[in-house]
């Protein structure tokens, strides 16, 4: 039985998509534990719809979709599938436990998109339209169709599919700009067109899923809510392929503070926005830019004297929200040396971390140890010190690093010891430098082929007793790519473990079945 509930109209249903369209960035990829951690943080913020995965692409995809749906209670889950019998069975497959779950299903509709990459005429899209939408409507009450690169379709052909796709079930319509190609005024028309002249246009929901290409993302998604979408796909940080998909930050912080231009509402509780976004960044090892709108490290500095001196008179001089409205603090020196387990478990569950006894009992060692090596730990660093404990599934672990460097003329020395599939097996080995030395270490004990992409060292805190966060990106011949992430006291113990955190994401990427063979 269907439970229809009365949505208020100005409610804009936010889907956030960071697991799927995020994760298929280049170079980010999520393991289980990690995926889990960020569903929890949307959940917690209020996402009316999680899009965890697409189920069909590997085994673990469809392990992470349904492990989430087994766990989320408050948020819609939805895995994504073509419009084959295969993938709208594992996408059900995986939903199937959830409390609300939802099968996404796609298929493009552009004059190129079926010429070149379908090879199918338009006719043959429209009945397979209403195939895919009927066998997602037979396992599931929920479901969403999506006209991939719609904003660059044939307006007549496009009010032909959605009615299509609405006959046979669609509750949602989504019209995604795949490629990033729209402005805002047009995006607005194409969603407003289809709403006026589909004639059972009254029985869905409007969605948008903006492509960042030429950075218009949030302003097309924006305009397309004031043209009668209630429903924006976005990302945390904006994460997506390419440039990126739309930033869920932006939008909903933008619709809050402009409700004089812009009356909609979100359920989105903005206080988690900070979390959620240092959270992601930490698990992909994407360093968001400073100046990035609401999470970047700029967006709430005055550095000018007048502004300055504005803020000090009045704040709402030189901001138009305050920093605790997306739960940004001062960063504050939360714990020391001296500090016990409880108050440790404590400041971990305000941050919203929840472990379990034995991941507390790690994390627990390992901020004492830090807190005997840094005077003072800050909240920055927590989120550092628990990222890296919940790594225990992967095959390859730092275990010990010595290095040997300094201006005399010798060459700069690295011994190494990894655990490798459970086993301990250890190298010495010099380098061009002692970054290029470790990194030569790991190679010699695991043979990998990928290249060096990126090196990338910043503060986590302030002080020179600070922790480095490093962010290595690998690539594999060019097939795919894997980013690492880690931070520790030690520039090159961070540097290693961030090199070996890269190395195990491409070790899983592998695993998955190549890009190529996922397009629709
Ligand atoms: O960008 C896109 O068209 C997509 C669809 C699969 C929704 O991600
Ligand atoms: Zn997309």
């Amino acid at each position: 039985m269907t439970i229809v509930t009365e949505r208020d109209p100005n409610q804009v249903i936010i889907f956030d998509t960071t697991l799927r369209d995020g994760e298929q960035s280049p170079g980010a990829s999520m393991n289980l534990e990690e995926k889990l951690r960020i569903a929890k943080v949307l959940e917690d913020m209020g996402v009316d719809v999680i899009e965890a995965g697409f189920p069909i692409a590997s085994e673990g995809d469809f392990e992470a979709v349904s492990e989430i749906a087994k766990t989320i209670k408050n948020s819609t889950i939805a895995g994504l599938a073509r419009a084959t019998r295969g993938d709208i069975e594992r996408a059900g497959a995986a939903v199937k436990h959830a409390e609300r779950g939802r099968i996404h299903t796609f298929i493009a509709t552009s004059p190129l998109h079926m010429q070149y990459k379908l090879q199918m005429e338009p006719e043959q899209v429209l009945e397979r339209i209403t195939e895919s939408v009927g066998m997602a409507r037979n396992l599931i009450d929920d479901v969403e169709w999506s006209a991939e690169d719609g904003s660059r379709s044939e307006h007549e052909f496009l009010c032909r599919c959605v009615e299509a796709a609405i006959k046979a079930g669609a509750t949602t319509i989504n019209i995604p700009d795949t490629v990033g190609y729209a402005v805002p005024e047009e995006y607005a028309a194409l969603i407003k067109m289809l709403i006026d002249r589909v004639p059972n246009s009254d029985q869905a929901v409007f969605s948008v899923h903006c492509h960042n290409d030429l950075g218009l993302a949030v302003a097309n998604s924006l305009a397309a809510v004031v043209a009668g979408a209630r429903q924006v796909e976005c990302t945390i940080n904006g994460l997506g392929e390419r440039a990126g998909n739309c930033s869920m930050e932006e939008v909903v912080m933008a619709l809050k503070t402009r409700q004089d231009a812009m009356p909609f509402t979100t359920n989105i509780d903005a206080t988690h926005i900070t979390r959620a976004s240092r959270m992601v960044s930490s698990v992909t090892g994407f360093p968001v830019q400073p100046n990035k709108a609401i999470v970047g490290a700029n967006a709430f500095a005055h550095e000018s004297g007048i502004h300055q001196d504005g803020m000090l008179k009045n704040a709402q001089t030189y901001e138009i929200m305050t920093p605790e409205s997306v739960g940004l603090t001062k960063s504050k020196i939360v714990l020391g040396k001296h500090s016990g387990r409880n108050a440790f478990k404590t400041k971990l569950e305000e941050m919203g971390y929840k472990l379990g006894d034995n991941a507390l009992n790690e994390a627990f060692k390992r901020f004492k140890d830090l807190a005997d090596l840094k005077k003072d730990v800050f909240d920055e660093d927590l989120v550092a010190l628990v990222d890296d404990d919940t790594r225990v599934n992967d095959r390859i672990k730092l275990t010990s690093l010595e290095i040997q460097c300094g201006t005399v003329h010798r060459p700069p020395k690295a011994a190494m010891e990894l655990e490798i599939d459970g086993k301990t097996q250890s190298c010495e080995g010099t380098g061009d430098g002692p970054v290029d030395a470790a990194f030569n270490c790991i190679k010699t004990l695991f043979p990998h082929g990928a290249r060096l992409q990126l090196y990338q060292v910043h503060a986590v805190t302030h002080g020179t007793d600070a922790q480095a966060e490093v962010t290595v990106r690998l690539d594999d011949n060019g097939e795919r790519t894997a980013q690492g992430a880690a931070a520790d006291t030690d520039t090159m113990v961070a540097s290693v473990k961030a090199y070996v955190n890269a190395l195990n994401k491409l070790l899983t990427k592998r695993e998955k079945k190549a890009p190529e063979a996922m397009s629709a």
